[in-house]
């Protein structure tokens, strides 16, 4: 893709403030056309500024003095409309990958690492963005300014000009080989640095495993790797980058020999004068400094453009969850799986096979089955948090593919087998998703049998929970989860191990405010405590994916088969997180 058409790309983001663009491009061109002034007043004050009273005294500082304050004015202005440009691009760059992360398909999740992620919505933008639109505006001013010298020596000389012109196709493939190569670099640089930060992040998850496993010889190994990589990188990108400048500057000095010779036989057999020449050198010099300002910028535009594609990759690339339009306020809870399958990879073994299921409104059903039979998985289906293979899946006989996904979510209570809580206080986490009512927030919080512990906390349920509610054990982390699924008072509610943190008391505890929360609901619950499974008034036996038995405790007791070997197994009581 051409540069024309890789900028083209960003014009939503960094092209809607027209009048700043206008206000910067004007500062651009003032600034450029006050370039050849310089030498052009020298031209007057060589050739008549040292005979006596052809120019008068005040006429030099006072242009002088207009000159740089319409120049630095432009340049000032032209900085601030950029920096407004930037921001304002930055901004909204931002919140479109932010949105991608709250409403975007799931599959992100599994393709890129959280520290990826962060990586790109927190870093990569911003120096994108600085870096592009920086060396945007270094490229049109210090390319105005280059033109306006250029038309300024061709007026004085245009056959020297041309000298200096014959210099251009070579500075062009200099910087086109060395800018594919950066490009290239920048790219690898990007996946190593993501590398890098998920290595980071690995090893802060599990410092504890780390250390009881003493791994870390491994691990700073696998960092010592990837940093070593970085700096190697790193090198490389400044090997190529580098050359750019010394290339172009040494082009630039064939250039400026030439020229100076040249002119000098020209003034001998054509009468120039000493101020013209003096204004044609100055004129060349001064054309050096842009010239070696665009030679270096093409390396920040290659970096900064790749940024910010990235981020534009995360938006563009990432589809929206497909939904239908279907709204109920409140599903009665019938749900039914028509030939449902699920395969999470092509290589792996169906999680769920030609499964063939209905629950009706208020029934609770137990899913028991070794770990691995696929019963997350099946619960996962029903908010869409896993997508089918093939089959169908109704909620309210609406094929769960028509309903709005909001509208499906909202049916929902889940407390899930991984309890996460965000750094907020205990009110809004249990009350997460809606505006806090205080007294219901209590009545939950004691329904969950949570609330004499909060009480005693020094901020009651205005505590913050800190990261991930770590300051809470893992029981009283689940006991929130319940806490807040009672918040919502959704008519479906799964529990996927919802108690397996929890002492065989404090789970008597919540077995109430469970029963009370499955009261007039559909439930399904997948546990290994006995106690749990036995009230249900279906139990659900799944082996690799499908569904080997079905019935009430006392029927399938009766019948012998899998489900009583299990039980005689104690159901595979899991080991308390
Ligand atoms: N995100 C995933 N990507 C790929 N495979 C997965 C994913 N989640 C689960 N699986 C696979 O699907 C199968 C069913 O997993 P699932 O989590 O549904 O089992 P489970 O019955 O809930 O087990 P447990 O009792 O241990 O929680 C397993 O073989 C697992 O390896
Ligand atoms: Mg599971």
């Amino acid at each position: 893709m051409g540069l024309i058409n890789r900028l083209r790309q960003f014009l939503p983001y960094f092209g809607t403030l027209p009048g700043t663009w206008i206000v910067v491009a004007l500062g651009a061109i003032v600034g450029a056309t006050t370039e050849p002034m310089i030498p052009a007043l020298l031209k007057p004050l060589l050739d008549r500024g040292f005979q006596q009273g052809s120019l008068a005294i005040w006429t030099v500082p006072v242009t002088l003095l207009l000159l740089f304050g319409v120049r630095g004015l432009a340049g000032y202005v032209s900085q601030i409309g950029l920096t407004k440009i930037t921001n304002h691009g930055l901004l909204a760059m931002r919140k479109d990958m932010f949105n991608t992360i709250l409403d975007g398909h799931m599959k992100m999740f599994a393709d890129q690492s959280s520290s990826a992620l962060s990586n790109t919505v927190v870093y990569e933008v911003q120096n994108g963005s600085v870096m592009l639109v920086n060396s945007l505006l270094s490229l049109t001013r210090n390319g105005l300014t280059l033109m306006a010298l250029t038309g300024y020596l061709l007026y004085l000389n245009w056959k020297l000009t041309l000298i200096v012109a014959a210099v251009f196709p070579a500075v062009a493939l200099v910087m086109r080989i060395l800018t594919r190569r950066l490009h290239s670099l920048t790219k690898t640089n990007q996946h190593a640095t993501d590398d890098l930060a998920y290595v980071v992040e690995e090893n802060v998850m599990a410092h504890r495993d780390i250390r009881l496993y003493a791994a870390q010889a491994a691990q700073a190994e696998r960092f010592n790797h990837l940093s070593e990589k970085l700096r190697r990188l790193a090198m490389k990108s400044t090997v190529a980058g580098a050359a750019m400048t010394p290339m172009t500057q040494m082009l630039a000095a064939v250039a400026l020999s030439a020229v100076i010779s040249v002119a000098l036989i020209q003034s001998a057999s054509s009468g120039t004068s000493v101020g013209e020449f003096v204004a044609f050198v100055t004129a060349m010099l001064m054309i050096i400094a842009p010239i070696r300002q665009l030679s270096e910028v093409s390396s920040p535009i290659t970096k900064g453009l790749a940024a910010l594609e990235r981020a534009l990759a995360l938006i563009k690339l990432t589809p929206a969850e497909t939904e239908g339009e279907f709204i109920k306020v409140r599903a009665n809870g019938d749900i039914r799986f028509e030939q449902v399958n699920v395969q999470y990879s092509p290589e792996s073994a169906p999680a769920i096979r030609a499964l063939d299921f209905s629950i009706k409104s208020g029934e609770t059903i137990a899913l028991v089955g070794s770990s691995g039979s696929g019963k997350t998985t099946l619960v996962n289906l029903l908010p869409r948090f896993v997508d089918m293979t093939s089959g169908r899946i109704f909620v309210d006989n609406h094929d769960i593919r028509e309903w709005s996904l909001k509208s499906l979510r909202s049916q929902y209570a889940f407390v899930s087998q991984h309890v996460v809580m965000v750094n907020d206080s205990i009110a809004a986490n249990v009350s997460l998703g809606e505006t806090i009512d205080r007294t219901k927030v209590i009545q939950c919080l004691d329904a969950a049998n949570l609330l004499t512990m909060i009480e005693s906390l020094p901020e009651g349920i205005d505590t913050v929970v800190g990261h991930n509610a770590m300051q809470l054990s893992g029981g009283q982390r689940q006991r929130l989860a319940i806490a807040r699924a009672l918040y919502k008072n959704a008519p479906i509610l799964i529990l996927d191990e919802a108690t397996s943190a929890l002492d065989a008391e404090s789970e008597r505890a919540v077995q109430n405010a469970l029963q009370n929360l499955m009261h007039q609901r559909t439930t399904l619950i997948i546990a290994h405590r006995l106690s749990t499974v036995m009230h249900a008034d279906r139990i659900v036996v799944m082996n690799a994916g499908e569904i080997t038995e079905t019935g009430t405790h006392q029927e399938l007791m009766a019948s012998n088969g899998s489900y009583s070997r299990l039980y005689q197994l104690g159901l595979g009581e899991p080991t308390p997180v």
